[in-house]
Formats: structure tokens, sequence, C-alpha cells
């Protein structure tokens, strides 16, 4: 009986660490990059996404007033890169979900995207 007790207890608990992992969040005290990011970046997103994600032939660019910060949230970088993207703002077709990346790791390009986006004058 204690042990099925327990288990209803740890499951009644919402366990925010839980939480942002589902979300494919960092850890809370995470300090983001940005070189580590363009790093990254570099390896993962540019074939897509362009050099200095301006956008390539197969993919939109991030630096655009579409993806201002108030538009996409860094949360929807952190569900595009787990769940990929269904082809809604651009004619590029969908963006695959993309593997051997961490949650650490999205943050720091969203790092190295956001300040991109700032030398563009979109903040
Ligand atoms: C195979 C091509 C491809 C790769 C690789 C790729 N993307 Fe995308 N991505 C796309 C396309 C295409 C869209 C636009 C979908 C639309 O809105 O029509 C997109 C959209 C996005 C969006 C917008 C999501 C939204 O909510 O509208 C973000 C953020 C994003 N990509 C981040 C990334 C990051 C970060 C990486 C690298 C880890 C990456 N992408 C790699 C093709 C790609």
């Amino acid at each position: 009986m204690l042990p099925l007790l327990l288990l209803l207890v740890s499951c009644s608990k919402p366990d925010p660490e839980q939480g942002r992992q589902n979300l494919f969040l960092p850890k809370d005290n995470y300090v983001a990059d940005a070189r580590r990011g363009e790093t990254i970046y570099h390896d993962t997103c540019v074939v897509c996404h362009g050099t200095r994600a301006r956008g390539s032939r197969q993919g939109p660019p991030l630096v655009h007033s579409t993806y201002h910060p108030a538009h996409h949230h860094d949360l929807a970088f952190h569900l595009a890169v787990k769940n990929g993207v269904k082809q809604h703002h651009w004619q590029f077709g969908h963006m695959p979900p993309v593997t051997g990346v961490t949650p650490e790791q999205v943050s720091d390009i969203v790092a190295y995207i956001r300040n991109e986006q700032r030398k563009a004058g979109i903040d």
C-alpha cells in the first residue's frame, strides 16, 4: 500500500524540472552563451536558415521581424527544434525536428539569434 500511496503523492505534485524537460527547456539556472550558440547554429541550422540566420533557399531568415521576440518567444525555438514546424509562415515546406541538440544548446542558439536580431534593429 505504501509504495502506491507514494506514487500517488509524487504524481499529484507537479515537478517544475519535469515540466521544463517536457517543454525542452534548459535547467533553470542555465546561462546561455551566444558564442557557443553561433557554433551550434552553424552545425545544425545554417543549411536552412542561412549564414547569420539571413535565410537560404531551404528556409526562412530568423533575423526577420516575423521572429521578433514579441512574436516568437524563446519557447518557440525550443518547440521548433523538439517537434519540428509545420509550414505556416513561408513556402519552404515543413521544418523537421532537429535531433542531437540539447535544450541548453537551443538556449545558446537563441542567444546568438537575438544578438543578430538586435544588430539588425529587431528588438
Ligand atoms: C531542413 C531545414 C531546416 C533546418 C535544418 C532547421 N529549420 Fe527551422 N525552419 C525551417 C522552415 C522551412 C521553417 C518555416 C516554417 C513555416 O513557418 O512555414 C522553420 C521555422 C523555424 C522557426 C519558427 C518556428 C515557429 O514557431 O514559427 C524557428 C524558431 C526555427 N525554425 C529554428 C530553427 C533552429 C534553431 C534550427 C537549428 C537547431 C533549425 N530551425 C533548423 C527549416 C529548417
